[in-house]
């Protein structure tokens, strides 16, 4: 029998991008939503949620972002697109409703019989995320935290990233481990994926009619993927390379 670790390995080995998709037998749309249900169970930052997913399942739509991503065999093959999106702007939305939820668990308790718990999450996303978050145009915010981060620093350990450029990258982050989920789990349920930094993001954000604060993480090709899609074996560098202990 395989055990769970096994079947790990398995998945992970067996995964590889794949930029040729079978166009003839029935592609089941089911295991893309399934996988996308997956995948929003991928840790992700303050469990902030800042993410969206959309599947293009429209083929003319299909056809045109296939077009934006460079006409790549990927895009341009897939049986559908999923456009993994950043969505920053709506910190104050998922501070809220992690907010909302904390304070509906907590119930009808007085705040003497808060749990040091339960202010440490209400402060969290009641004070703490929207001053993490908070950005204006000039980044005067952005600055302030950074001097208060500093100031900080001689009395304590301090996270330093918490400028704009870098809560886009903190953002970011959990998207990407959501798309590895997604990934897995696609090739899990037997299908093939690769995904796709190659694209015009303003011609894709455009036809997806996105907001300008939505900025794409990556976009996934999804099919049965054909033998002749896999265009190399799969290269490393070697594990002693990169893989360290201290
Ligand atoms: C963020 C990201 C962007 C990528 N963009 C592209 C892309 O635009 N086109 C493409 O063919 N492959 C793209 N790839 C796939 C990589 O080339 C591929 O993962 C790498 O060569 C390793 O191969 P493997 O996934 O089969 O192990 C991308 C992968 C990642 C993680």
């Amino acid at each position: 029998m395989i055990d769970s670790a096994q079947l790990f390995d398995a998945i992970v080995r067996e995964r590889r991008s794949v930029r040729i998709y079978d166009q003839e037998n029935d592609f089941d749309g089911d295991i893309v939503q399934r996988s996308l249900e997956r995948a929003v169970l991928a840790p992700n930052s303050s469990n902030m949620q800042l993410w969206e997913f959309y599947r293009i399942i429209d083929p003319i739509k299909r056809n045109q972002i296939a077009k934006y991503c460079m006409n790549q065999n990927a895009a341009r093959t897939a049986r559908e697109l999923v456009v993994v999106v950043v969505r920053k702007d709506k910190w104050r939305e998922r501070a809220k409703f992690m907010f909302n939820y904390h304070k509906k668990r907590i119930g009808n308790k007085t705040k003497t019989e808060y749990t040091k718990r339960d202010k440490r999450n209400l402060n969290y996303f009641g004070k703490l995320m929207p001053m993490y978050y908070f950005s204006d145009w000039f980044g005067i915010w952005a600055w302030i935290r950074k001097i208060l981060v500093f100031s900080a620093s001689f009395f304590r350990p301090v996270i330093w990233q918490v400028g704009n450029s870098d809560l886009r990258v903190v953002s970011h982050k959990s998207a990407a481990l959501a798309a590895q989920t997604f990934m897995l789990s696609m090739h899990a349920e037997g299908y093939h994926t690769c995904p796709m930094e190659g694209f015009d993001s303003w011609k894709v954000r455009r036809c997806m009619q996105l907001p300008y604060a939505a900025e794409i993480n990556m976009i996934i090709a999804c099919g049965k993927g054909k033998p002749e899609g896999i265009y190399t074996e799969r290269i490393r560098v070697d594990n002693k390379e990169i893989i360290f202990s201290i």
